[in-house]
């Protein structure tokens, strides 16, 4: 059967916005994320401390988490690179961070400039300083179906860097199919080889819906015991480094499936409506949430 209750590990204000054409302000960041926290949402990634010369769009980092840090009722995790990202991220007041690896050399290659054994080194050295201050740490895994330059990744290699990152101390291995080329087909075969080295409960599902894909890779996620899946609001999001990749799955779709289902979520799907629409409102576009039109037509 499928869990009863599933954690939204909320990733618009990072995976969403590090793609946006136009800088978003940071007093429309802090909105965007206090009305995402006012939603119900467990978890809501904040923003990253990565090179500003990689990622413009976050360069407000330390501004963004300041202003956000004493909000309760949610986690604030925000990606950390490598240790001077880390430095910076607790002295603005993070209490969490996620490191995040990938299983195209390629992918590893363009997005952290490293390979990925240099990427594990990097982060065993963040999660040694992690530990230190008691910080938990998220660990992803990008390219986990496909890669844009290798092609097809194979099961065994996103279970390699799984499992070296849950060995580290990462106590979340969040699997992410960046380009959004997965089916229930491909997901199932690469979800059966890493729930062979890291439990399910220790698993997230991070699916972007280029292909319109991700509803039914969740679904079947969750009958294998997943019980923990990242989204965006508005369906925000991408990746810089990965041409053509589109948005994460919409929050609002994902909590409109799960209310169907039964699985508590804890989320209020009207005010994370109202996040959406007031993100949506600031790009000038409309939602990439189905769920959000066909609720605001009614
Ligand atoms: P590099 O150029 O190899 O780094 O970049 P470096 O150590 O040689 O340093 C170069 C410059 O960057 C130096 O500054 C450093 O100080 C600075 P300079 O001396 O030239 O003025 N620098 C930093 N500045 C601020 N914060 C830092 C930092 N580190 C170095 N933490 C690096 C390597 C990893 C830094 C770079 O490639 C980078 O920032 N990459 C981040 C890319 C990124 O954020 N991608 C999107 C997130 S991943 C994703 O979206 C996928 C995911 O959603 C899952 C999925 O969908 O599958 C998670
Ligand atoms: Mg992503």
């Amino acid at each position: 059967g499928i869990p009863k209750f599933v954690k939204i590990v909320e990733v618009g204000p990072r995976d969403g916005l590090q793609n946006e054409k136009n800088i978003v302000p940071t007093s429309i960041k802090v909105e965007l994320i206090r009305r995402l926290v006012s939603s119900g949402l467990p978890v809501v990634e904040a923003t990253s401390f990565v090179s500003p010369k990689w990622v413009p769009q976050l360069a407000d980092a330390t501004d963004v988490m300041k202003a956000v840090c004493d909000l309760e009722n949610a986690r604030l995790p925000v990606l950390t690179p490598n240790i001077k990202g880390f430095e910076a991220a607790v002295a603005a007041g993070a209490k969490e961070i996620a490191v995040f690896a990938s299983a195209s050399e390629c992918f590893s290659k363009s997005n952290i400039n490293c390979s990925i054994e240099e990427s594990l080194v990097r982060y065993h050295a963040v999660c040694h300083a992690a530990k230190e201050l008691s910080v938990p740490i998220r660990g992803y895994v990008s390219c986990v179906v496909g890669c844009p330059v290798e092609g097809a990744i194979p099961p065994s290699k996103v279970a390699y860097v799984a499992k070296e990152l849950y060995r580290m101390g990462c106590f979340e291995i969040s699997l992410g199919d960046t380009i959004g080329v997965g089916t229930p087909g491909t997901v199932v075969a690469m979800l059966e080889a890493v729930m062979a080295v890291v439990p399910a409960e220790k698993l997230a599902v991070h699916f972007h819906d280029t292909y319109g894909q991700s509803l039914p890779n969740i679904l079947v996620s969750l009958q294998m015991g997943i019980s923990t899946v990242d989204s965006s609001v508005a369906g925000l999001g991408g990746c810089p480094y990965a041409k053509g990749a589109s948005g994460n799955v919409a929050t609002e779709d994902v909590v409109y499936m799960l209310n169907g289902l039964g699985v508590k979520t804890n989320v209020d799907l009207p005010k994370l409506m109202s996040a959406g629409d007031f993100i949506s409102e600031h790009l000038g576009r409309q939602s990439g949430s189905k769920t959000a039109v066909a609720l605001s037509r009614v």
